[in-house]
């Protein structure tokens, strides 16, 4: 582990200082080159780039496709030795988890000032939904279909990330997820792959900038590449085999859209893709990412996945290292595969000094882009580092993030907003806790400067609002979750009491309120990475307390925390209302009290399915009709259903009500008979027919019954987000054009197809006003 600085210099970002050491190496690149830099352009960044290049043995091109960890574990069990001296030799192009101006300046300290060739070098760190401040879970980010908000958060943790020295984040996570079992659904978008696009887009914008030069810029890293969201029964790391045109239509699309918005970096997944690992494929990573799609960047291995290759059944480390660098891997994570492996390769001609070379370039060039060769020190400034983190500023901006994610799933009579009078039972193991609010992946995110559900109420109820606490149950007393969930030795904050003891305490408070607020649902750690659940409801313990404070009759409100869909059909019977919060970041408490008291009327949907029940899964909007459907209707029997369940969903895709209802005109359509690239119009009337103002998204769906290969029986295609004021009414219009009717046939080929469409707009992917065209080329 590098030693602390003992000085902390204000500002290190001096070019100068940096030109003096680059000078002894980078100087014979010439002026004219190191003038270029500043300019950009690709022919500069090549003359650059291959002059570096020129004056670097073997051992360092191999270097630069080193990434090592910090020395602290983080999602993996293996971490790097001798990282300073790995730097000083030349043996590591870049490092992460480490974060803080001080330790990334001896960082870099020891690659400009004590590496032969002065390469600086890159800084990632898994950054995934805010840095210090932290946002919204991103499956919560998602709900707020607000992609100003969405890219906002981006740029601030960017902001903060870069005030902390670091300028390479491991996010985006695009990954089409349709299982809920999978714990890493909370880290993406859901389920629709247009939906996911623009996020996709929104996050690179907002953590590249306009240019990754910039001080505040860092380079995102797009990931899991690819399809990492498809494994077999929401099992973790499991296997993934989808057919091409499902994994173009529907999984590929956000990957793709990010390499259109720019992003600098991929990181390989670590499922298998039609057989082959994708950190070894070469169609992936090759022919598709690069070839296919023109991405420019460079592809980075998630954490020891060249290594994982031999346990898939590839070959020993010197084989899969051969391998995933031919397959176009250019930086090896944590694993030294190729750092122990690629020289001999090398000698027995298993890898060509072009494969070696092409990769090395790839990493410097992502160097350079970030302007790293100009000022390594570029996003190492303690003045930033002491002005950028968790302000004002950027706290208001994730509570307004937040309660735009919140999606209230059911309020029975208006019981929703309270009213800011009279004595609330707030229950629940989510109640008062600050641990839990960041969510499932916050690496630099402090839970002490997180603001509890309790005290959130406490600022925004005012003074004549009583609340009455009791924590009521822990998170699970099943021993299997409990071991399993909090690993590395976590310590779950336990309430050592009998069950039923704690939950008699919680009834006994109940009793004594006009209402009650139970905080209940999943612990950050039931969801995330290696957390897949095969029950994926509300653990059993705080099912019980839900029951007994049921019995008292009181009304009751869930505020629900989760990572994942939940299946909650008893929930959804049984409580009155259910506002699902996700994990909402630093600002939690305060984000909640606005929507529970209605300072701010929840206006966030659903971006993946709620099952009733898990033998659903894997359930999504955007399903095949099939030869047999069942509409609900008649005999079910020889129709696609079940026999002890219907096949609807207990929340559709895009669902989440209002303080205030909407209603929809039917849909109006500029023509019904189209010919080629002509542009149909599609408007409808929203009305707000309720008491209080509020925002809709209002949804639009294409659907293609007649076409070449089975289509979805609904697709996304565009939304927009208005506000209404109580008895307002909008017309809202979108434009179709061809390209919303395009899909992948057999041949893979995009294309529309001549024939009826249905255009659905609605408040969700289940409740839409339907009309029809006819297109034809
Ligand atoms: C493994 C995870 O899959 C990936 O998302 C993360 O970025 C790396 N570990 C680095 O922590």
């Amino acid at each position: 582990m590098l030693k602390p600085l003992l000085n902390r210099m204000n500002n290190y970002s001096s070019s100068r200082l940096f030109r003096k050491i680059a000078g002894v190496s980078v100087v014979v690149l010439s002026a004219s080159i190191a003038m270029a830099q500043t300019k950009g352009g690709d022919a500069k960044m090549d003359a650059f780039v291959n002059g570096l290049m020129s004056k670097m043995t073997l051992d360092e091109k191999i270097g630069q496709l080193n990434l090592v960890t910090s020395g602290r574990p983080l999602t993996g069990t293996t971490v790097n030795k001798g990282t300073e001296e790995g730097i000083k030799k030349g043996a590591i192009g870049g490092v992460f988890g480490l974060y803080g101006v001080e330790y990334v300046k001896a960082a870099q300290d020891a690659a400009v000032k004590n590496s032969r060739l002065h390469i600086p070098l890159i800084f990632g760190l898994d950054v995934i939904h805010g840095h210090r401040t932290i946002f919204p879970i991103p499956l919560g980010m998602s709900a707020t279909w607000d992609m100003s908000l969405i890219e906002q958060s981006a740029h601030i943790a960017a902001t903060e990330a870069t005030g902390e020295g670091l300028n390479w984040v491991f996010s985006p996570m695009v990954d089409i997820a349709r299982d809920p079992r999978w714990g890493r659904i909370s880290e993406g978008s859901g389920e629709d792959p247009w939906l996911g696009s623009q996020i996709a887009m929104a996050m690179v914008h907002g953590y590249q900038g306009k240019s990754m030069k910039n001080a505040d810029a860092v380079m995102a890293c797009v990931k899991h590449f690819a399809l990492y969201g498809g494994a077999e029964a929401g099992r973790e790391y499991n296997t993934v085999d989808m057919s091409l045109i499902k994994m173009y239509q529907d999984y590929l699309p956000p990957y793709k859209a990010a390499v259109d918005a720019g992003a600098g970096s991929f990181m390989s997944s670590f499922n298998t893709i039609n057989g082959v690992p994708a950190t070894g494929n070469q169609w992936l990573l090759t022919d598709l990412l690069r070839k296919q799609w023109g991405f420019k960047g460079f592809v980075v291995s998630d954490y020891t996945a060249v290594n994982e290759l031999s346990a898939h059944g590839l070959g020993d480390l010197q084989a899969v290292s051969a391998l995933s660098l031919k397959a176009g891997l250019d930086m090896d994570m944590v694993g030294e595969g190729f750092l122990s492996t690629l020289k001999k390769s090398l000698k027995e001609g298993k890898v060509t000094q072009q494969e070696i070379d092409l990769a090395c370039k790839r990493v410097l060039e992502a160097k350079y882009k970030l302007g790293l060769f100009d000022n390594p020190y570029k996003s190492i400034n303690a003045d930033v580092e002491a002005k950028s983190e968790l302000t004002d500023a950027n706290r208001k901006a994730s509570r307004e993030t937040a309660e735009h994610s919140f999606v209230l799933l059911k309020n029975k009579g208006q019981l929703l907003p309270l009213k800011k009078t009279g004595t609330i039972a707030l229950i629940g193991p989510l109640a008062n806790n600050h641990s839990e609010m960041l969510g499932t992946w916050v690496v630099a995110g402090e839970p002490s400067k997180s603001v509890s559900v309790i005290d959130g109420i406490k600022n925004v109820a005012g003074s004549d609002v009583k609340v009455l606490y009791a924590k009521g149950s822990n998170f699970t007393d099943d021993s299997l979750l409990n071991a399993r969930a909090w690993f590395f030795g976590m310590k779950q904050e336990r309430d050592n009491r009998p069950a039923q003891e704690m939950i008699d305490e919680a009834v006994e408070t109940a009793k004594k309120a006009d209402i009650i607020v139970a905080v209940v649902g999943e612990s950050a750690n039931m969801t995330g990475e290696s957390s897949s659940r095969s029950d994926i409801t509300i653990p059993e313990t705080q099912k019980e307390l839900l029951k007994a404070l049921v019995k008292t009759g009181k009304p009751i409100v869930a505020v629900l925390f989760n990572g994942r869909p939940l299946a909650l059909p008893w929930e959804d019977k049984n409580l009155d209302a259910i506002l699902d919060v996700w994990m909402p970041g630093t600002e939690a408490g305060n984000a909640i009290a606005d929507v529970l008291f209605g300072n701010y009327n929840p206006a966030g949907k659903i971006t993946a399915t709620f099952p009733r029940s898990v033998g659903q899964i894997p359930i999504y909007y955007a399903h095949k009709n099939t030869g047999r459907p069942f509409d609900g209707k008649g005999p079910a029997k020889f129709k696609s259903d079940y026999i002890d369940i219907s096949n609807d969903p207990l929340y559709p895709f895009g669902y989440g009500l209002s303080y205030t209802t909407f209603n929809y005109s039917d849909v109006k359509l500029s023509k019904t008979d189209l010919k080629g690239n002509e542009t149909l119009k599609a408007t409808v009337t929203v009305t707000n027919s309720g008491k209080l103002a509020g925002e809709e998204v209002v949804q639009l769906y294409v659907s293609d019954p007649v076409a070449s290969i089975s289509r979805s029986v609904k697709e996304l295609k565009n939304f927009k987000k208005i506000s209404l004021q109580p008895g307002e009414s909008k017309e809202v219009s979108f434009n179709i054009t061809t390209a919303d009717l395009k899909f992948f046939n057999t041949k893979l080929a995009y294309d529309w197809e001549p024939g009826e469409f249905g255009i659905q707009i609605g408040t969700n992917s289940s409740d839409v006003k339907s009309a029809k065209v006819n297109w034809t080329k």
